[in-house]
């Protein structure tokens, strides 16, 4: 399958059309950036690296009966996904508080959560991503009240199914950023990717970071953590 015109040029990937108007093909970059844009870099195998970790989930999801995107690995840093019509919702859910939930609520990073907790938030540049509830999603009609709840339904499956692989692996699953899109068909499917760019992933037994918390903490070690998460996972596969 050929790439025919760029439709999307985001921070860490491209997206292209095909000759085959319902699929695209995703292409990872090495590039990596934190705080809008403010923090920038050029990471070495970046793009391979979370080409294939992200195609390890999709599969696993999909063996778990849950539909995503994804169709096909075509090289180190491309894949082949299905054209859908994306929620611009960012669906981020929590195990373990971090990130902007300790800075909402005040509560300890690490805190581990009875109950994951779903939060959305809008895709607008302008407005910086806020955070929306229901009744926001409701009002600016970005999904309505079925399809919000299958995103919701959906988003907790992915959860329990990455939470106990991870676990098996050694790595806590903190929290994680999900996109749903639309088919022709009318079916909701995972969209987007699932990498260390997207999650955050703790060692179990020292609680490591091995995410690119790495990177926008300015730690070091961001590629080791990315290859230490890749070779976990390949082993429980
Ligand atoms: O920053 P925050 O704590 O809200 O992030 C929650 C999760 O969502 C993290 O795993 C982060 O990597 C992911 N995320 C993302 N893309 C964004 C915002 C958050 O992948 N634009």
């Amino acid at each position: 399958m050929q790439k025919k015109d760029m439709l999307y040029e985001g921070k860490a990937k491209k997206l292209y059309t095909t000759e085959d108007k319902q699929k695209m093909i995703m292409e990872f970059k090495d590039d990596a950036t934190a705080f809008d844009g403010e923090k920038k870099a050029s990471l070495q195998k970046k793009g391979k690296l979370n080409t294939e970790i992200s195609m390890i989930f999709f599969e696993l999801l999909e063996a778990e009966n849950i539909s995503t995107h994804y169709l096909e690995k075509l090289s180190d840093n491309e894949m082949l996904v299905e054209k859908m019509d994306i929620f611009p919702l960012e669906v981020v859910v929590r195990n373990i508080v971090a990130g902007s939930l300790a800075e909402r609520t005040g509560l300890a990073e690490g805190t581990e959560l009875e109950e994951e907790v779903i939060e959305f938030f809008y895709k607008s540049d302008e407005l910086g991503d806020p955070l929306l509830n229901s009744e926001h999603i409701k009002l600016l009609e970005l999904a309505d009240k079925e399809e919000l709840a299958e995103i919701r339904s959906k988003a907790r499956e992915i959860n329990n199914v990455l939470q106990q692989f991870l676990a098996e692996a050694g790595i806590d699953l903190v929290d994680f950023k999900l996109e749903f899109g639309r088919t022709d068909q009318e079916e909701i499917k995972l969209a987007d990717e699932i990498t260390p760019d997207t999650c955050r992933l703790w060692d179990v037994s020292t609680g490591k970071k091995l995410d690119k918390d790495r990177f926008r903490q300015e730690m070091g070690g961001v590629m080791a953590g990315y290859e230490e998460i890749l070779k976990r996972i390949k082993k429980e596969k």
